[in-house]
């Protein structure tokens, strides 16, 4: 990587990537030139813009078939089912085609960590690591390939359009969809989740993002207004969006339950029109969360396009209100143009789908490589790992199903093992195997299993091994957060008591996002595995033996415990969810008064220390810095150049990231991450890079301006292998406040 930034390096080969694998997952392109079809449906002409397309298709409609777009046809299990039924493929959602113009018909399904529901459709997808999992790589060629598997798979499966692309910022770390999302900080998930989108929309599927915007919570999710300031929700959360939508232009934006400062997202005309629309340029349609929509005339003109998954608002009431002159024809029609413009966008008209047959194998092995890369390893005192077998006469296995799987997430997230449907929050373990990955990579060792629903007996089996590794688990789900960031089913004090029996302890954490962990003095080593997807108890024994050396890093910051948290209790509905109707209004208010200070920002403001920050994580091998230079270029520009070196003697990858302390007079949290680069270095290998910081990514959102700005004053650069571990630094005085930024990106 070495003379180059990592965004610049990392856009090439994205590109490079998307290029390569298009012809060779994207299908047939339809004949749709020759012939009459040419003469007849101009917009069949692939040389032309989707722009110019959606537009002459527009022309052609009549107002039915306008209305026919702007709406869902139901999901299965969802109301009573609508006459179109039938026409659906088994997922979240899906929209009628206009046949005799050539338009198909949309069909949605969720894909978080993979293709949902596919044991209900008789189908079979593969599991990948989960989307916080995938995000700890820090590497947006894992999140390309990411995308390009679910892409693939959704097509395979019948599906135009994906439904994944989660971004909420964790923001509220007991959030029960902080695994479904990329993190806390806005710059790192945005490209993360940004390439991915790229990469899944590279496979002729439209793509999406969601959930727009500060859904960061699932208490009450469908009732709570969430207050924030302008700039606040600028800086965090939308950024997130911003920088997503930037990278990976997805046809789709889903807006989310909740309200925001007054109105729900799905009717909230500043998220939806002034910014997203206008602001940032977004050119594809808003959908509406299953359920969101609370209104008509008001949705409509907010800049909601569609609704999902059924019509209450947006089917004969929207007729009506057209014909009655509430919604003025020409906005029905910007709704249409968009919804087609993204069908031809992204492919789906001149690609049409083709069912086939997953590659089953293919999918293994890109999950298990994944999961390689985004486990990370936290803990490793006295080097207890890597694991040498030939040294080893016993390991005991303790607890978490180690002897027959790993825990997933739940919810409309969840990808369905092989075997019956997965019932809605019903705890999945993919049937994949610690004990056995463990034990094949150690033979001639006794194995000893232990449940781990007594500490007593865990106890007395790992005092017999001369090591015992804990499989601790936190499940997690849509629809409802957890309470503490504590362990749930006693598991604390089951670390606790296997620790005191023997100190040679592993634990190895399958968990939606951070826990606590008061044993952590205790225990030798531990494993951040999060849910490892449908190959991770392969890819645990791989970094457990020391075949694969980590390389992941933290992209949230693990607090010590609830206290700390900038709410230390979760705020939640005063009753019950009501989700459709347009009596629906926002019943209780969450306030995000730390406002920038999402994750390390909060605890770096607060002085608090965390049990393991933002952007940590070990390896087998040790890596040093030298070498600073910062060169202010014209423009505000400013080039970091370091070398990093491997000092240990294994190979390995490391993420090298990059830090701003802004002016004072900025009124920031004292830092932001404003770049990195993950370098793959052979022992005493050393390698000099140079990134390139974005001049955007310094700035901050000026409310009276209603802007991004550049503040005059002192900018100070740290480099090094964690937010806390920041050996290198240097400043970069701007005395004249450089030009503003370009709006959006
Ligand atoms: C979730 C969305 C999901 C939709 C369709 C909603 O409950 O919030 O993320 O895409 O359901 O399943």
């Amino acid at each position: 990587m070495s003379g180059h930034s990592s965004a610049r390096l990392y856009l090439w080969t994205v590109l490079a990537l998307s290029l390569l694998v298009a012809p060779a997952f994207g299908g047939h392109r339809a004949q749709n030139q020759g012939g009459n079809q040419a003469k007849n449906q101009p917009w069949m002409d692939t040389s032309l813009s989707p722009d110019d397309r959606a537009d002459m298709v527009l022309k052609e409609m009549t107002l039915d078939e306008k209305i026919g777009l702007v709406h869902g046809e139901g999901m299965p299990g969802w109301g009573k089912p609508r006459p179109n039924w039938y026409l659906g493929n088994g997922g979240a959602g899906f929209v009628l085609g206009v046949e005799r113009l050539g338009i198909p018909m949309i069909q949605m399904s969720d894909a978080a960590y993979g293709v949902r529901s596919s044991a209900q459709n008789g189908r079979y997808s593969t599991a990948l690591p989960s989307d916080l999992a995938a995000a700890s790589s820090w590497d947006p060629e894992a999140a390309c390939e990411y995308g390009a598997l679910i892409g693939t798979e959704l097509r395979a499966q019948g599906y135009n359009m994906t439904l994944g692309g989660g971004v909420n910022l964790t923001r509220e770390p007991r959030n029960g969809r902080n695994f479904e999302y990329m993190g806390e900080d806005p710059i790192l998930a945005g490209t993360m989740v940004g390439n991915r989108i790229k990469c899944e929309q590279a496979q002729h599927v439209i793509g999406d993002i969601k959930h727009y915007a500060l859904n960061d919570q699932e208490s009450g999710r469908n009732e709570v207004n969430v207050i924030i300031g302008e700039r606040a929700m600028r800086e965090t959360d939308l950024l997130a969006f911003q920088v997503g939508i930037g990278i990976g232009h997805p046809g789709a934006v889903m807006c989310s339950y909740n309200a925001v400062n007054g109105d729900f997202a799905c009717e909230n005309k500043h998220l939806l029109t002034d910014i997203l629309k206008n602001e940032w340029n977004f050119p594809g349609f808003v959908l509406s969360d299953w359920g969101g929509t609370h209104s008509t005339v008001k949705a409509s003109a907010a800049g909601l396009d569609n609704e999902e998954p059924e019509d209450i608002f947006f089917g004969e009431k929207l007729k009506q209100a057209v014909q009655a002159g509430q919604v003025p024809m020409s906005e029905l029609d910007e709704h249409v143009r968009r919804i087609l413009r993204s069908e031809f966008a992204s492919g789906i008209v001149d690609y049409p789908v083709q069912k086939g047959v997953v590659n089953v194998e293919g999918g293994f092995a890109t999950s298990r490589d994944i999961a390689e890369h985004s486990m990370v390893l936290l803990k490793n005192a006295g080097s207890v790992l890597p694991l040498d077998p030939s040294a080893l006469h016993s390991i005991a296995i303790i607890g978490g199903h180690a002897d027959s799987g790993m825990i997933s997430g739940g919810g409309s997230a969840q990808v369905d093992p092989p075997g019956p449907p997965s019932q809605w929050q019903a705890h999945v373990w993919f049937p994949t195997s610690p004990l056995k990955a463990i034990a094949a990579r150690a033979p001639g060792v006794a194995m000893y299993f232990d449940r781990g629903t007594d500490p007593e007996s865990a106890a007395e089996v790992a005092k017999k091994a001369d090591i015992a590794i804990v499989f601790a688990y936190q499940w997690t789900s849509e629809g409802m957060d957890v309470p503490t960031l504590s362990l749930p089913d006693h598991q604390d004090a089951l670390i606790d008591a296997v620790a005191a029996a023997n100190p040679k302890t592993i634990v190895v954490l399958e968990t939606g996002a951070a826990v606590t962990m008061p044993w952590i003095d205790r225990v030798s080593g531990v494993l951040e595995a999060w849910y490892g997807g449908n190959r991770g108890a392969d890819a645990v024994a791989d970094i457990l033996f020391g075949d694969v050396n980590p390389s992941a890093k933290l992209p949230i910051t693990f607090p010590r415990s609830d206290a700390d948290l900038p709410h230390p209790k979760l705020v939640t509905p005063p009753r019950g969810r009501h989700t459709r109707g347009e009596e629906a209004t926002p019943t209780f208010s969450v306030t995000y008064d730390e406002g920038l200070k999402v994750g390390y920002k909060w605890y770096d403001a607060e002085n608090k220390p965390v049990l393991f920050p933002f952007g940590f994580g070990l390896s087998y091998t040790t890596y040093s810095y030298s070498d600073f230079k910062l060169s202010p270029g014209s423009d505000s520009e400013v080039t970091v150049s370091f070398t990093v070196k491997n000092t240990g003697s294994r190979a390995g990858a490391e993420i090298s990231e990059v830090y701003v302390a802004l002016p004072a007079s900025a009124g920031e949290p004292p830092k932001r991450l404003v770049g990195w680069s993950k370098t793959k270095l052979n022992p005493g290998e050393s390698r000099a890079l140079t990134l390139d910081i974005d001049p955007r990514f310094l700035s901050i959102y000026d409310e009276g301006t209603s802007g991004w700005k550049l503040v005059p004053g002192t900018y100070t650069f740290m480099v090094g292998g964690s937010s806390q571990s920041l050996p290198l630094s240097g400043s970069v005085a701007f005395d004249v406040p450089p030009p503003p930024p370009p709006p959006g990106r």
